[in-house]
């Protein structure tokens, strides 16, 4: 009780009175995301130890061809960053550096607080191997921190769950609308509200194809540039064919209506089949072709999602979202709809989710 009522004083210590939180992290996976992560890390680190008492301490990078590197005193984030495109061999030696550990041992080893899992995002094969990360990251006592879609998507209950059971956070703004904090706005903000349906454009990468395909510019040279910007997904299908935006529905459905959405369950499909003359002649008819994800909690509790290609009217606020913006509406029943565009995709703006659940995450300790 008295451990109890201190740790709760010393959360309402502001500023300097507050000690300095050390928290090692790890990140699996080092693609857009990771290396925007990385970024961000360097940019502010000064300012989360100033203004939040944080000290963001990365002591491994894991990847699943590119190497690993561990050091539990910290890693050197110039010196990492410098080779973050490369093979992590490259990595320069510093005293009790580690090469080569697996990603599940590394995640592991006992100076680990925080696991952040960015391997790429698959829903099949149970989301391996993000799936055991993520489960053998809660069971050890670490914090699981994740921009990936697959294992919220198919275990969100189950992994809440654990990681209540183990009493450890478990993080994923960036699986919706990377950057924009979508899911924040639903748990947090929207507190007290009932939504009834959310509708909205998930995907990057096809907003973007969209967009671009409205300017003149070809599908496959469109999907180039969207991939090059770090907008797709490894496998760019997911995208194009809407399995991404159904995949973030159903993370939806979980967070705000507490309703498990199988894939087979959502009426899918994705852009392939627009043609540039049918972009055109929409636009000709002051419209424009939007892939609009929607979830509708239903009178009887079920709730009926589907991911569509539409013609939306330039007075639809989802008409104005492009390039690789996403945009949700939450439909409320004490405020009406609720609106939130903003960056959906890409390795900085995603990694600010990340960065946002350690904040969120040093709030809670
Ligand atoms: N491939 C995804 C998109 C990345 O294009 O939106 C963010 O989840």
């Amino acid at each position: 009780m008295q451990a109890l009522l201190a740790h709760t004083l010393e959360n309402r210590l502001t500023g300097s009175e507050m000690t300095m939180k050390t928290l090692n992290t790890v990140l699996l996976g080092f693609g857009a995301v990771g290396r925007g992560f990385l970024a961000l890390l360097q940019a502010r680190h000064a300012y989360l130890q100033e203004r939040y008492k944080l000290r963001l301490n990365l002591i491994g990078v894991a990847t699943a061809r590119r190497g690993s590197v561990f050091c539990s005193e910290g890693l050197n984030l110039a010196a990492l960053s410098a080779v973050a495109d490369r093979h992590l061999s490259e990595y320069p030696e510093q005293p009790r550096l580690i090469r080569g550990l697996e990603p599940l041992t590394m995640l592991s080893r006992p100076a680990v607080d925080v696991v952040i899992e960015l391997t790429p995002t698959t829903y099949e094969n149970n989301a391996e191997p993000a799936m055991s990360h993520i489960r053998t990251a809660l069971a050890a006592g670490k914090h699981v921190i994740t921009a990936n879609k697959g294992p919220i998507a198919l275990a969100y209950p189950d992994l809440v769950a654990q990681a209540e059971h183990r009493g450890v956070f478990l993080g994923y703004e960036g699986t919706v609308m990377g950057g924009t904090p979508a899911l924040r706005m639903a748990r947090k903000t929207l507190a007290g509200c009932h939504i009834s349906e959310v509708r909205g454009i998930l995907n990057g990468t096809t907003n973007f194809i969209l967009t671009e395909m409205e300017r003149g510019t070809s599908y496959a040279e469109a999907l180039r540039t969207a991939q090059a910007r770090g907008y797709a997904e490894a496998d760019p299908t997911n995208d194009v064919e809407g399995f991404d935006a159904a995949g973030k529905l159903i993370i939806l459905a979980h967070v705000v209506f507490g309703k498990a959405l199988r894939m087979t369950e959502i009426d899918r499909r994705g852009i392939t089949g627009l043609t540039p003359e049918a972009v055109q002649a929409a636009q000709a008819q002051g419209e424009r072709w939007k892939l609009i994800a929607q979830a509708t909690l239903q009178p009887d509790g079920r709730v009926s999602a589907s991911v569509r290609p539409t013609r939306v009217p330039l007075s639809d606020p989802l008409a104005s979202v492009s390039g690789g913006m996403n945009a949700i509406t939450y439909q409320t029943d004490l405020i009406g709809n609720v609106t939130l565009i903003g960056a959906g995709a890409g390795g900085e703006a995603t990694a600010y989710a990340l960065l946002s659940d350690l904040i969120e995450l040093a709030e809670w300790l």
